[in-house]
């Protein structure tokens, strides 16, 4: 009896606080909307994350009335046998630009090659560069240099759009669409730019831990949570009320590195094509189509945000993706993938020394958007 008299009592203080919070924050969007500084959006964004918490009308409103719509464009570079007759781990779609010849090469040699991970590692990988069309000026001479490119390497897909900031949501379209159709067995997905680095053996050690568990509805990265749309025009990552009208994004993972299972690739390609795709920042519009499939992404401490890792064995023992390398990737792919790294933590001396040397690394005043400081603990 009194258990049900505190139910009740808490069912309607649920509903009073809901209401609050329903005034609270349509007030917030109706006579805040002239002062849109950068404090306000986020004290807007974060109590509608946290109080309100739905998304269902994006759904409703970003919903196309028939579905599929909008260009669809050609392949000029496709590689459809890519994945076939193979029990594929991990389909790794890395996003780059076609004059990005370096960094490719560069990832060739380390985190994206397939035969270092099927010869060190004994999984497969297959890795794809995903580009758009080079800008008309330069188009013809870049476009024959990526047709060279990809007749020695054989791992560049390309459509017909061209490749620019804000077509990412374009490229991202691609990838899914490839996967759904080319390589659709695929256990994992991966989406990464050309200017990070991944630790691929700690990552498909990771990966095939997951198979073993036969993991689903999987989606992991640095997430990014309540998120508000930046509305200063000078802004590249400007977003109109006309393109997106809440004061806040659905919890997405930053689109340098992350992680979904095959289900969860199939279920986003389905979304993605009854869903006005306009919205150009593409992990904005990745994290639109998993929340009306009711998809959440997980916090992994070890894939990094803006910020580099620090150069550290005791890091690389436990490191996923650390973002901005361009010089050094040769040189950190060498030490973070030494063997010597995954002994440097072992015993009770180790591990004293690597969660001090953790600490001292991640636990910084300063804010660097690295690992947080709680990574230090696992
Ligand atoms: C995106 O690609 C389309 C098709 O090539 C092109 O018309 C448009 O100008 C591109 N958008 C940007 C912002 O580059
Ligand atoms: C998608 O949204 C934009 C506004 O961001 C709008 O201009 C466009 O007409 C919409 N497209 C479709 C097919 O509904
Ligand atoms: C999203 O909208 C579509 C059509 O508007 C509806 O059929 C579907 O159930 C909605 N999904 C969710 C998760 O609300
Ligand atoms: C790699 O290790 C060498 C030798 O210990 C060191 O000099 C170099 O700075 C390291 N580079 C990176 C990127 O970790």
């Amino acid at each position: 009896m009194r258990m049900l008299v505190s139910g009740r009592r808490v069912k309607k203080w649920q509903l009073i606080i809901q209401l609050f919070a329903t005034c609270f924050i349509v007030s917030l969007m109706f006579f805040w909307e002239p002062i849109d500084n950068h404090i306000v959006s986020h004290m807007k964004s974060y109590s509608y994350r946290y109080l309100i918490n739905s998304y269902d009308f994006v759904n409703d409103t970003l919903s196309l009335k028939h579905t599929s719509a909008g260009p669809r464009y050609q392949y000029l570079i496709n590689h459809k046998e890519k994945c076939q007759a193979q029990d594929v781990l991990l389909l790794l779609f890395v996003k780059t630009a076609p004059e990005n010849y370096d960094r490719r090469s560069a990832i060739r040699r380390t985190w994206g090659n397939e035969n270092y991970v099927r010869s060190q590692l004994n999984a497969n990988i297959k890795t794809l560069f995903a580009l758009g069309t080079p800008n008309p000026l330069e188009r013809e001479e870049l476009q024959r240099k990526l047709v060279w490119e990809d007749e020695m390497y054989n791992d560049i897909i390309q459509q017909d759009f061209v490749d620019s900031f804000y077509n990412l949501t374009l490229k991202l379209l691609m990838q899914f669409s490839w996967a759904n159709t080319y390589c659709p067995h695929a256990k994992f997905l991966m989406t990464a730019d050309d200017d990070i680095f991944i630790h691929m053996p700690n990552l498909i050690e990771y990966l095939q831990s997951l198979e073993q568990i036969g993991v689903q509805d999987f989606w992991i990265g640095r997430v990014h949570r309540g998120a508000p749309p930046v509305r200063d025009k000078s802004s590249k990552y400007y977003v109109s009320y006309e393109m997106y009208q809440w004061p806040a994004y659905p919890d997405y993972t930053a689109g340098a590195a992350y992680v979904i299972s095959g289900d969860v690739a199939a279920k986003v390609y389905e979304a993605s094509q009854t869903l006005n795709s306009s919205l150009y920042i593409d992990d904005v519009f990745m994290g639109l189509c998993a929340n009306k499939i009711g998809i959440v992404p997980q916090y992994h401490v070890f894939f990094s945000g803006e910020g580099k890792t620090p150069y550290h064995p005791c890091i690389y023992e436990k490191m996923m993706t650390s973002h901005g390398h361009l010089k050094d990737l040769q040189d950190l792919w060498k030490n973070a993938t030494d063997p010597k790294v995954k002994t440097i933590s072992k015993g009770f001396f180790g591990q004293i020394y690597c969660r001090f040397m953790k600490i001292i690394l991640l636990c910084k005043i300063s804010y660097v958007d690295t690992y947080p400081c709680r990574a230090a603990f696992i």
